[in-house]
């Protein structure tokens, strides 16, 4: 075992970093150049059951500390990704985490049957915090439909899988989002978070919004939002023991990565600095992280995980 050494769901990682779904991979190739990047893993593009063009653009624009994004799903269709997942080479030694993201419970049960079928090795990221698609609000922000979400997923599904979370900014909304995560034991790792919806970037100079979609409302990622990030990954560590954390938001150094891990997180996803820097990042993160945990003298990531001090 080595010392970037991972785990999920019983699945060896060489490693914690993957991107976030949305970067680098929505078709083949991107995802090609992340199996063959410094990535310990990979996850798909959301996927829903007919391929989407997504919104109009421009629908994602870099600020100084970070990026705003309303692409909509753009997507193949989950049929391309199954395809892509029977394909791939797991035997290579990177898991592919498979991300869906269905416009209503039928669709997801749709896609989770076909999945289910398909017997492939790739892992399911439940995705239920999307906020870009007009006139439909994000399904964790709705407790009473997460939980038939769950509830349904749990008996048609019936395999262990994750959820795609989105920030919650109330220490009560922590508590009711994850008692309704602790009632489905096949829920196995949560992922915190997706981006902060529904945000507002204005250029004084043009005195314009920078995206087209919704009049210029958006997720933002980056620097803007890795303090939520650490703390929904913290609280749901703290409030979920049975499972796994997956820490994404605001991640583009190897200390970012060092503070998901400290905070909780079994792996890191990454978003926003993988679409500016690309597949070469995942090098970089890797080496900065084994530097600190040297220069600490920890000897895995299991030393590391949830041991933030409070004071
Ligand atoms: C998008 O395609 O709009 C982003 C997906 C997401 O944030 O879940």
């Amino acid at each position: 075992m080595s010392l970037l050494s991972a785990t999920l769901l019983g699945t060896h990682f060489a490693n914690p970093l993957l991107n976030a779904s949305g970067v680098h991979c929505r078709f083949n190739t991107e995802l090609d150049e992340l199996a063959a990047s410094a990535a310990g893993s990979l996850v798909t593009k959301s996927c829903t059951v007919l391929a989407r063009d997504g919104n109009p653009e421009p629908r994602y624009f870099a600020t100084p500390l970070g990026s705003i994004n309303s692409m909509g799903l753009p997507n193949a269709g989950y049929q391309y990704y199954l395809d892509y997942a029977k394909a791939y080479d797991y035997a290579a030694g990177k898991p592919l985490l498979f991300s869906v993201a269905g416009l209503s419970l039928e669709d997801n049960l749709t896609m989770l049957a076909a999945i289910k079928a398909a017997a492939t090795p790739a892992i399911v990221e439940l995705n239920l915090s999307c906020p870009n698609v007009p006139g439909k609000p994000q399904i964790a922000y709705d407790f009473a439909a997460m939980d038939r979400m769950l509830d349904a997923v749990s008996r048609d599904y019936a395999l262990p899988f994750g959820v795609k979370m989105p920030p919650y900014f109330d220490i009560a909304h922590f508590d009711e989002a994850a008692a309704i995560l602790n009632k489905y034991p096949l829920v196995a790792f949560v992922t915190c978070i997706n981006s902060i919806g529904n945000a507002l970037v204005i250029d004084t100079e043009t005195e314009s919004v920078v995206i087209k979609p919704k009049d210029g409302f958006g997720g933002i990622g980056g620097d803007y939002v890795l303090p939520t990030a650490l703390a929904n990954v913290n609280a749901f560590y703290r409030r979920c023991p049975a499972k796994q954390i997956i820490g994404c938001g605001g991640v583009k150094t190897g200390e970012h990565v060092f503070m998901h891990l400290l905070a909780g997180a079994s792996l890191v996803q990454v978003g926003t600095a993988l679409y500016e820097e690309g597949p070469g990042i995942f090098t970089r993160l890797n080496a900065e992280l084994t530097t600190i945990l040297q220069r600490k003298g920890y000897q895995s990531l299991d030393e590391v995980r949830g041991k933030l001090r409070t004071l």
